[in-house]
């Protein structure tokens, strides 16, 4: 296996260290040999060659058979990375790789563990009937990679950002999603602004005709903002979210905190080939970064999507999952995810106990 690895910065390479410990568990146990190449991108690639992502680094990624991340960016408020301009910035380097490489599909899981229902910040009654949800949001597309532009017009300072979707654009990612549900509760829905967007509207209607090839799974329809309210009141209800880009960084974000931690949300970037970009859906957490107290279980967990994804070793995927919740059934925690009566540890023994655990 040919691994690229952006550690990236923040808590970016404890994490990361976490995420190949176990990889190189798995690979001693199961008999498979990695080679990893550390590949540079955010802050750290903004201080060593001015620029958060270089053509070299591309090559190197595209080169790999997949990509485990860690996170980039830095404090927006106080680094000098955000004093540069927006396209120099550490997660320019992201939206760069992400269509470089064509992911269009986001994968992000949001699952509610029975041991961790006590750090579920949503009723009793919803947390006890637990959820288990993928969004999959578009990742390449949208207000994300529109035009965008300031200027005066008539004197008057105007911001302008576009939000643009092709059918096809639309077709290929409402595709993954179909498959995906299609391997689970076989339910899609379909979250748009449709009585206001345009791009909703064609959204709707594409997603509809991709429906027609998929008989067993269900679609539905919701409004973005009727979402948000759902995921509180009855995230049961979801299997499959497929949503465009910006609305899926949102809802996504929300799906992680009704879990109870972000530090144990996984995901997958994946284009058409069986590449993958594997990365925690949380971000770089700068206030807590070198200080060895991170939640690595989003990363490892990153790791054995990418190994059922990218490498179709579903099993080894499953031997990852299964040690992460034996050792909450243990009762280990990191500090993000620590409750009464359980034992805190830190970044690095959470990764071993788990390596151990494989
Ligand atoms: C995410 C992040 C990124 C995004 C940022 C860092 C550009 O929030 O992966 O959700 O919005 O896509
Ligand atoms: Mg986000």
């Amino acid at each position: 296996m040919n691994i690229g690895v952006i550690s990236g910065d923040g808590i970016g390479p404890e994490v990361v260290r976490e995420a190949k410990k176990v990889l190189d568990a798995c690979s001693e146990k199961y008999g498979f040999e990695i080679n990893y190449t550390d590949i540079m991108m955010g802050g750290c690639s903004i201080d060593k060659y001015g620029v958060p992502l270089t053509d070299e680094a591309i090559e190197a990624a595209k080169k790999s058979d997949a990509v485990l991340m860690g996170s980039i960016g830095g404090n927006t408020a106080t680094s000098p990375w955000y004093k540069l301009p927006a396209d120099k910035r550490p997660e320019a380097g992201l939206l760069k790789i992400r269509k470089a490489l064509n992911l269009f599909a986001n994968l992000r899981p949001s699952v509610l563990y029975n041991e961790l229902k006590d750090a579920c910040p949503l009723r009793k009654e919803t947390a006890d009937k637990g959820f288990d949800m993928i969004i999959m949001r578009e990742l390449t597309g949208g207000l994300y990679f529109g035009e965008r532009y300031t200027k005066e017009i008539n004197g008057v300072n105007t911001a302008v950002d576009t939000l643009t979707y092709s059918e096809e654009e639309i077709r290929r990612a409402a595709k993954k999603a179909f498959e995906i549900a299609s391997k689970r509760r076989k339910k899609v829905t379909s979250v748009d602004k449709a009585n206001v967007l345009d791009s909703s509207r064609l959204w709707r209607r594409i997603t509809e005709e991709v429906a027609r090839d998929y008989p067993d799974v269900t679609l539905e329809h919701m409004l973005v903002d009727n979402a948000a309210m759902q995921l509180v009141k009855d995230p049961a209800q979801f299997d499959v979210i497929f949503t465009e880009n910006m609305f899926g960084d949102i809802l996504s974000d929300e799906a992680a905190q009704i879990t109870g931690s972000i530090g144990m949300l996984s995901s997958a970037s994946l284009n058409d080939t069986k590449f993958g970009l594997y990365e925690p859906s949380g971000g770089s957490a700068p206030d807590i970064a070198g200080k060895n107290i991170a939640n690595p279980i989003a990363t490892i967990l990153s790791a054995a999507m990418m190994l059922k994804f990218t490498f179709d070793m579903d099993d080894v995927a499953s031997r990852i999952e299964d040690a992460v919740k034996q050792v909450l059934k243990e009762g280990y925690r990191t500090v993000d995810i620590m409750s009464e009566g359980m034992k805190q540890v830190s970044t690095g023994e959470m990764g071993s106990l788990i390596a151990d655990r494989v």
